[in-house]
This record gives structure tokens, C-alpha cells and sequence, in this order.
């Protein structure tokens, strides 16, 4: 199984990016502890993109690749619609979306307690800084 860990926008930038939010842990390190806990037989590929379009593009591939997806959607988290009816397709087609985020959004500004996406997305963690994602690959391989 190769697991998807699908990265919106700024997040190339994390390490240096409001450690203070954040944490100073770069995406390269959240690659390395998730290789750490896969277990035999599980890949992991981590990518990361400003586009809204490239990362749409990547939940279809998940789709037909039957890749599990680790999303942090970042600010689209928020706002976009075309990336929750990504996400819908997904999930509907019997491949799982969890949701991530470092921060707690509901612990912060009042337009980041809206997730357009965790409706649609199979599951939802959040405030666990870089553990986030090592929880939800962990949710992943438990469910599979
Ligand atoms: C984030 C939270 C979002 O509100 C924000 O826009 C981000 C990162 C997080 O991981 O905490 O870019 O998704």
C-alpha cells in the first residue's frame, strides 16, 4: 500500500513558518517519522503544493490508485469547495481522507472553525502538531 500525505498551501514553508503555531519541524521531517512507523509493505509518499488545482488533481489520482490519503488541507481547508468535492469523490469511492491539521483551527481565528472539508472527509485530526499525522496513519493501517 502506498500511502498519499498530500500538503496544501505554505506548508513548504513549515519549520520556519510561524514556529510558535507550527512547531519547527519541517515536511522532510514528517517524512522520515512516518517512514519510521510504516510498517512492511507501506510507502509513504509525501508531497506538497500551493495550487488548489495540483492538489484536486492528486485526490483523483489517490482515487484510481487506491492510495489512502493524509490531507492537510491548510487555508483551502476553509474555503474551497472544489477541494471538499474532491475529497467527496474519494471517500465515496471507497478510499479513505483523513483530515489533519498541526494546530487546532477551532483554538484559533473564527474563520478557521470552519472545515468545508471534514464533512466529507472519513475522519479528523487536529492539534497534535507533527504527532497529527503519525496518528493518522496509524488510524489508516488499523482500519485496513
Ligand atoms: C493548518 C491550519 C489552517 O488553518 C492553516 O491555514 C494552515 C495549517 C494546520 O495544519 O494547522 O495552513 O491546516
Amino acid at each position: 500500500t502506498r500511502v498519499l500525505v498530500l500538503n496544501g498551501p505554505n506548508l513548504g514553508r513549515l519549520g520556519t513558518r510561524e514556529p510558535d503555531v507550527y512547531g519547527s519541524l519541517t515536511l522532510a521531517d514528517v517524512t522520515t517519522a512516518l517512514e519510521a512507523d510504516a510498517p512492511d509493505g507501506v510507502s509513504i509518499e509525501l508531497r506538497q503544493t500551493d495550487d488548489e488545482g495540483t492538489i484536486i488533481g492528486w485526490l483523483h489520482e489517490a482515487l484510481d490508485t487506491s492510495s489512502p490519503v493524509i490531507l492537510n488541507p491548510a487555508a483551502f481547508t476553509h474555503y474551497s469547495y472544489a477541494l471538499r468535492d474532491a475529497v467527496s469523490l474519494v471517500t465515496k469511492g471507497g478510499v479513505p481522507v483523513v483530515e489533519i491539521h498541526l494546530s487546532n483551527p477551532h483554538a484559533r481565528e473564527e474563520f478557521r472553525h470552519t472545515s468545508v472539508v471534514s464533512g466529507v472527509a472519513t475522519g479528523v485530526i487536529a492539534g497534535f502538531g507533527v504527532e497529527s499525522y503519525r496518528l493518522a496513519l496509524q488510524a489508516l493501517l488499523r482500519r485496513s
